[in-house]
Order: C-alpha cells, then sequence, then structure tokens
C-alpha cells in the first residue's frame, strides 16, 4: 500500500486488514464506510469542500504542474479532480503533487469528455446508435475505457443520453435519437463498457450519465434554452435512459444547463434528490455542467452564494470549474443556509467514487506509461472502429443499385469532406489526433489499390459564407477555404466527373456544424454545395453522395433527384476507409436511423411515437381541411425512424402470434420469417412496435418495444420471434404510476417504424 493517507487512515485500514477496492457488496460497502468515516474525521471545512472542487485544469504543461496556480490548490487541499488532461506524464504529475504535498494526501479523479473513443475514434453517438448493435456499441465503450484509462483517465463524461426529437439542437449528434427504448438499451450498453463489473480494475472508468435532464428538448432547438414539458411525457419518453443507466450502475450523473419546470436543474432538489435517489436509488455523485452553478445568476435564481447553496441543498455534489460551493459555503453554513451534513454527505459521495477506482490504494493505477505506449490507436482497436463505422453508415437510396461501386474505371471524388482528416473525427474528439485520422480520398486509395483510378476536386467550400465556414470549423477543423469564386471551384469538379464513369460527392456538414452550441435553424445542406451537386447532375454522370452529418438533415430534394445516398455521420479516425469498404460492397449497409427525417425544418419536431390527436390525417391523404396538418407539406417525412436499405432486399412474412386474446401475466409470441431476397448477404434490424389502441390517457400511434438484427446469406430465411409480457405494455399515467392497462393492442413488425405488418390482440388485466 501506498503512503497516500495519514497514519491514522493507514491504522485503520491496516486492522481491518482488507483491500481498498473491494467491490460494492456489503461487506466491501461496510469497509469503505470505515475507511471514509476514519478520513474525514481528519478533515477540515476547508477540505471538504476541496473534494467538491472540479476546476477548470487551464492546458497543463508538464513539468509546471507544481507552479502552477492549479498546483498551489491541490496543496492546499482545495481540489477534488481535474478533467481534459491529456497523457499519463501530465496527470502523473499532478497526482504526484495531491498525494505527496497536500496534508492528507487524498487522489484525484481524472476525468475526460471520452465521448466515442479516446485516440481510436468511433462514430459520433448518434451514428454509433444506427448500428442498432449492442455488442458494438459495449465494445466501442469497452475500447475507449482501455485506452482512457491507459493513458491516465479514470472518469469519462459519457454517455450521453439526451432523447432529441429536435434536428436542429446540434448535441443531437452527442445522443441516441429519439427513441427513450432504444436509447435505454444503448445507455447500458455504454455504461457496462466503461465500468465493466469492476470499477477498481485499470482499464475501467467510471461513467457521467448526462445531460440529466430533459437537455435535449430545449425549446427551438437553441441550446441551454429552457425545457418545459408535462411530467407524464418526461416519464414516458424523456426519463427512461437516465434510469436505466443509473439501473446499469452508473458512478456518476451530470447535471445539465436548462431549466425544467421553471428551476435550472443544477438547483432541482426534485430532479436530483427525489426522483434520482430516492426513486431509482442511485448511489453515485453528481457533478454540475460547466459552470452550472453560476450560470443559475444569469438564469436569475439569486447571487453566487444564494446559487451555490441551491445546488448543494438540491443535491449536487462536485462543481465543475466555478468554484461556487469551494468560496461561498462556508459562509451559508456560518449563516444556516446550508448544513455541515448536506457538505459531508457531498464530500463522502466523491471520496468513495475514488474509493471504487481504486484510487486511495493506488493512486497511479491509472498511470501506467508503458500501457500508454502500447494500448493506444492500436491495429486491433482500429480495425473494431472501421467496422463499427461501417456498420453505423444508412444508406439513404440506391436507385438503381448504383451502389456497391465497382473497384474498377475512373472514379470522380468531389466535395469538401472529400479530402480532409480533421473532420472525420466529428464533434467531442477530445483525444484524438487529428492527424491519424483518414480521409474519404486515403480510404478509396487504400481500398482500391490500383483497380481503379481516382480524380480529387474539392468542388466548393463547406459554405458561401466565410464567416459561417469559420464558425463551423472550430478546434482545429477547418475545411481549408479555397478563396477562388464559386463557379471555378465547381468547375474542376465538372471536368473531373466529365472524365469519369461514376461521381462520388462527400457533402453535408462539418464535424462542429452539430454537437455543443452548434444549433442550426436551416437543416439543409449548404446551398453552395447544393449548387455543386446540381451541376454534376447536369453531367449526367451516375452520382452517388456520402452526406456526412450530425443530425437528421432535410433532403427531400436530394432524395428526389440523386440516385445513391450513403449517410456516413462522422465515423471516426476510420471513417475514411469505412467509407470506402461500404462504397465498394467489402461491407453491406445495415445501419437504420434513429432519427425521423423531416421534409423542412418546419415540420420539427418530428418523431414516430406521436399522438393520434383527435383530427388526424385520413389514409391516404395529405391534405384535408380541418385535419391535423399543414397546408404547404405532407406530414410525412423523408425518410422514417427505423429506416435503411442494404444492398440485398428482405421481405416480411405476415405475423403470427401464439394469441389473440390474453388476460394477465400470459405471455405473447408474435414471429415473422425474414427473408433474404436479393443478391447479397446482409444484416437486417428486425423491429417490434405497439400501439396501445385506448388508454386511461392518450397513447402513442406506435412505441418500439423490442428489436432484433439478424443476418441472413443471400436467399436465406430466419424466423424472428418476440416475446411480449405484460411489461412491455406499461407506461406512466395520469398519476405517474407505472402500469399497463386491459384493452385492445396492435402488434407491428417491419423493417422500418413505417413498413411493418400488423396483428391484433386483446388483452385483459
Ligand atoms: C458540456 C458537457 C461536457 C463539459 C466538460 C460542457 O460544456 O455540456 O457535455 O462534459 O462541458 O467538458
Amino acid at each position: 500500500m501506498k503512503r497516500i493517507v495519514s497514519m491514522a487512515v493507514i491504522a485503520v485500514l491496516l486492522l481491518s486488514g482488507e483491500n481498498t477496492s473491494a467491490q460494492q457488496t456489503s461487506a466491501g460497502n461496510a469497509r469503505m464506510k470505515t475507511f471514509i468515516d476514519a478520513l474525514m474525521k481528519k478533515m477540515t471545512l476547508e477540505e471538504k469542500l476541496g473534494q467538491l472542487n472540479l476546476p477548470g485544469s487551464g492546458d497543463i504543461v508538464t513539468g509546471q504542474a507544481q507552479s502552477s496556480d492549479i498546483g498551489k490548490k491541490i496543496r492546499e487541499g482545495k481540489v477534488g479532480g481535474l478533467f481534459n488532461i491529456k497523457s499519463v506524464a501530465k496527470i502523473r504529475e499532478v497526482q504526484k503533487v495531491a498525494v505527496e504535498e497536500s496534508r492528507l494526501k487524498i487522489p484525484l479523479v481524472f476525468g475526460m469528455d471520452v465521448i466515442h473513443g479516446y485516440e481510436t475514434v468511433f462514430p459520433i453517438p448518434l451514428g454509433l446508435s444506427c448500428t442498432w448493435d449492442m455488442d458494438l456499441v459495449e465494445n466501442s465503450a469497452r475500447i475507449a475505457a482501455v485506452e482512457a484509462s491507459a493513458d491516465g483517465i479514470n472518469w469519462t463524461f459519457s454517455p450521453m443520453v439526451d432523447i432529441c426529437r429536435d434536428a436542429r439542437w446540434g448535441r443531437i449528434a452527442e445522443g441516441n435519437g429519439e427513441d427513450p427504448y432504444l436509447g435505454s438499451q444503448i445507455a447500458q450498453s455504454m455504461v457496462r463498457g466503461y465500468q465493466g463489473n469492476d470499477l477498481s480494475k485499470n482499464n475501467t472508468i467510471m461513467a457521467c450519465v448526462k445531460h440529466y435532464a430533459m437537455y435535449g428538448a430545449a425549446e427551438a432547438g437553441r441550446d441551454y434554452n429552457t425545457t418545459d414539458m408535462s411530467h407524464q411525457r418526461m416519464y414516458n419518453d424523456y426519463l427512461p435512459p437516465y434510469k436505466a443507466a443509473a439501473a446499469a450502475g452508473a458512478g456518476s450523473f451530470m447535471a445539465s444547463f436548462n431549466e425544467v419546470d421553471g428551476v435550472p436543474v443544477t438547483a432541482s432538489k426534485w430532479l436530483m434528490t427525489d426522483v434520482l435517489r430516492k426513486q431509482w436509488g442511485f448511489k453515485g455523485f453528481v457533478v454540475t455542467d460547466y459552470t452550472g452553478i453560476n450560470e443559475m445568476v444569469a438564469h436569475g435564481i439569486g447571487d453566487l452564494q444564494t446559487v451555490s447553496a441551491r445546488a448543494l441543498v438540491a443535491g449536487i455534489d462536485m462543481d465543475m470549474v466555478g468554484e461556487g460551493l469551494l468560496t461561498t459555503l462556508p459562509k451559508s453554513l456560518k449563516e444556516g443556509k446550508v448544513t455541515l451534513a448536506q457538505i459531508e454527505t457531498a464530500c463522502r459521495r466523491i471520496l468513495e467514487a475514488k474509493y471504487k477506482l481504486g484510487l486511495f490504494e493506488d493512486p497511479y493505477r491509472y498511470c501506467d506509461e508503458n500501457r500508454a505506449k502500447t494500448e493506444l490507436f492500436t491495429a486491433k482497436h482500429r480495425a473494431i472502429a472501421r467496422n463499427t463505422a461501417a456498420q453505423s453508415f444508412v444508406l439513404l437510396r440506391n436507385q438503381g443499385d448504383i451502389l456497391p461501386l465497382k473497384k474498377t474505371g475512373t472514379i470522380a471524388l468531389v466535395g469538401p469532406l472529400a479530402d480532409n482528416k480533421e473532420n472525420m473525427p466529428g464533434t467531442w474528439s477530445v483525444a484524438a489526433n487529428f492527424q491519424q485520422a483518414t480521409s474519404v480520398l486515403a480510404g478509396m486509395k487504400e481500398v482500391l489499390g490500383d483497380k481503379a483510378k481516382i480524380i480529387y476536386a474539392k468542388g466548393s467550400n463547406l459554405d458561401a459564407d466565410a464567416a459561417f465556414e469559420e464558425r463551423a470549423g472550430m478546434f482545429g477543423k477547418s475545411l481549408g477555404r479555397d478563396n477562388r469564386p464559386a463557379a471555378v471551384i465547381i468547375k474542376e469538379a465538372v471536368d473531373a466527373a466529365n472524365q469519369a464513369d461514376v461521381v462520388v460527392a462527400a457533402l453535408g456538414e462539418s464535424a462542429e456544424m452539430s454537437g455543443e452550441s452548434s444549433s442550426r435553424s436551416n437543416i439543409e445542406i449548404p446551398q453552395v454545395q447544393k449548387d455543386l451537386l446540381d451541376a454534376l447532375l447536369k453531367t449526367g454522370k451516375p452520382v452517388v453522395l456520402v452526406l456526412f452529418t450530425g443530425r437528421p438533415l432535410a433532403i427531400k430534394e436530394e432524395n428526389e433527384k440523386v440516385p445513391a445516398i450513403l449517410n456516413v455521420w462522422f465515423g471516426g479516425s476510420e471513417a475514411g476507409y469505412a467509407i470506402a469498404d461500404v462504397l465498394f460492397g467489402d461491407v453491406n449497409p445495415s445501419g437504420k436511423l434513429t432519427t425521423t427525417w423531416p421534409q423542412n425544418v418546419g415540420q420539427v419536431p418530428l418523431y414516430y411515437a406521436h399522438k393520434n390527436t383527435g383530427r388526424p390525417l385520413e389514409e391516404g391523404k395529405w391534405f384535408s381541411k380541418f385535419r391535423s396538418n399543414y397546408l404547404d407539406v405532407s406530414n410525412d417525412p423523408v425518410y422514417p425512424f427505423g429506416y435503411g436499405l442494404s444492398y440485398t432486399r428482405f421481405s416480411y412474412s405476415d405475423i403470427t402470434l401464439s394469441h389473440t386474446a390474453l388476460k394477465g401475466n400470459q405471455k405473447l409470441t408474435a414471429a415473422v420469417t425474414v427473408t433474404n431476397t436479393g443478391k447479397y448477404d446482409g444484416k437486417e434490424v428486425v423491429q417490434l412496435y405497439i400501439r396501445d389502441v385506448v388508454g386511461s390517457v392518450t397513447r402513442p400511434v406506435k412505441e418500439l418495444k423490442g428489436f432484433q438484427k439478424i443476418a441472413l446469406k443471400a436467399g436465406e430465411s430466419k424466423t424472428v420471434t418476440f416475446t411480449i409480457t405484460p411489461e412491455d405494455l406499461k407506461f406512466y399515467n395520469y398519476d405517474l404510476k407505472y402500469d399497463w392497462e386491459g384493452g385492445a393492442f396492435t402488434i407491428m413488425i417491419g423493417g422500418n417504424s413505417q413498413a411493418v405488418k400488423s396483428a391484433s390482440v386483446n388483452w385483459t388485466k
């Protein structure tokens, strides 16, 4: 055991003769309690508050931690942890200050936004969710944890599980789409991937579920904006993924920036204590988002002292960056606005997290330089990331089976995203080394070898407006502006197209057109790129649009005129290879959308699990006076939730039900036979939806209740069976009681939320 805590504490540990990293068994919990009791007895008020403090680390330069301002604070016991520091060397250096130079030698926790991979970058979460493959999702988090922990990190600000039904919101890229059922499965897979079954292992890291809660429902899709919705909608649609992540044992939660019910979440006792801890039994700690406490001054609920006290009382345990807790709680304690018990509870929760991570036993547990040298960006991790990226792509259109392309002839590769590495990892890739990423051009060259010729031309800038392009190219992700007139740049691409057999156009959004503070009021492809696309189509050559985006885009026009569209999100460090793998048919695409794609921004929010209303549109019509519709556009999406094509075709049989009438806790099985009727082996996501036809409150027209991803060889059939129990029929009713109600149900199974076979059952209680 390293000498990291005071002698008295060590004595307690030695007397009990155990291992400080014991897991959450009750004996382990008792030992943890004994350890922390002894430690807390020695702590001053200032040191207790220090544990609640997560300052911004600034740019810690190796060799300077000792002399830095942060170093001074750590030495004084005023820091609980740091975040977004990259490298074992830097982390070891600051940890050394904590465990050798502070009075109680309490180790720091090191966090980072490891959102979709570390140096090996996986697709952005919205893309990853389109794999509908929980093993791939879990494994991506596992690999992220292995790499991050090899580089000194033991806490990640992920998974982000905010349900979002508004494509304007930039942070839709960071989540898993619009559906609470799928979102919950993914939330649990991510937590398992990060944390494994033993947090004290040196290759597992603590998850932080964010942004709790309802952050994805910001009004008008404008980031940080107010959210306001009924409690029924919260409980049925928005809270389930957070709850699922808590049930999976996530070690920490992050409070969101937005307000809910008129209270900034950071001060919401209802969310942080009543729901999270009392209703869901969460035992970990809650951290604010970046300056979340201080921002409550601007929200207008008081000065820094007031809002800091409110945050603590509500259930916040750690203060990210703002230092409101550290600097104002002593005064609030004196004035009786907070109690010592409240401060100690928060402090204990942070110490417990450190204990579970095994940091008291070995503060350098995650600081193994050898691991840092050998476990990052490995060939094995990259191969998995490449395959995962390919699985996340969604084939939106493939008229005339243009795809897959042949590995022969001449290919014109054009577009502002065709020859760029920096944008491939996508938003929130803090640890990525952009130079290690692979562009589409490089990926295609690698996959084609000398079998086919590629002619590259940029074809257009990202956007005609240079200032917009700059905002959309932050954090070193510039697309390199071409200052020649647009017509000249387009002409080059048209010349390339004219010499080619086929055109691949890599267009869409840049990585930073989605993500934090990247909301858009226009969710179309920028006009200058549309002009390029039109010019390419005019050549008469077959055009394949490789579409980059971090959100659902409004591409009604492109869907009508471009024969093939492969949506590739931001696929991560291996994106270029994965795109080539799919374009040339080495991988058959199988991704399915986890968001609805609208025809235009005016339809937003648009989602499949909507209510019927009292005036639904009649079947087969797109407009009818005095019905719920628009004068100028139908209610349909361009692509529905769950949609995605394959190079092969799948056909579905009718549904076979085990019963048409059931009672109480009986089980229903619903089966379909799926046949691969095309020429290629492929994978299909078979989706189960249920409609509760009559309820005590209105119910959605359908809700996802199950899915299975199956592989079928060309010509092969498989029967897919879903077992349905009353558990699948439950919902939160008007009194927020979670229960099911007897009556008629429609069972629907299909390859997307619209193309379904249906059958009816009557199920009484
Ligand atoms: C974001 C969080 C992130 C945090 C730390 C905030 O601005 O909202 O998602 O974890 O910064 O980087």
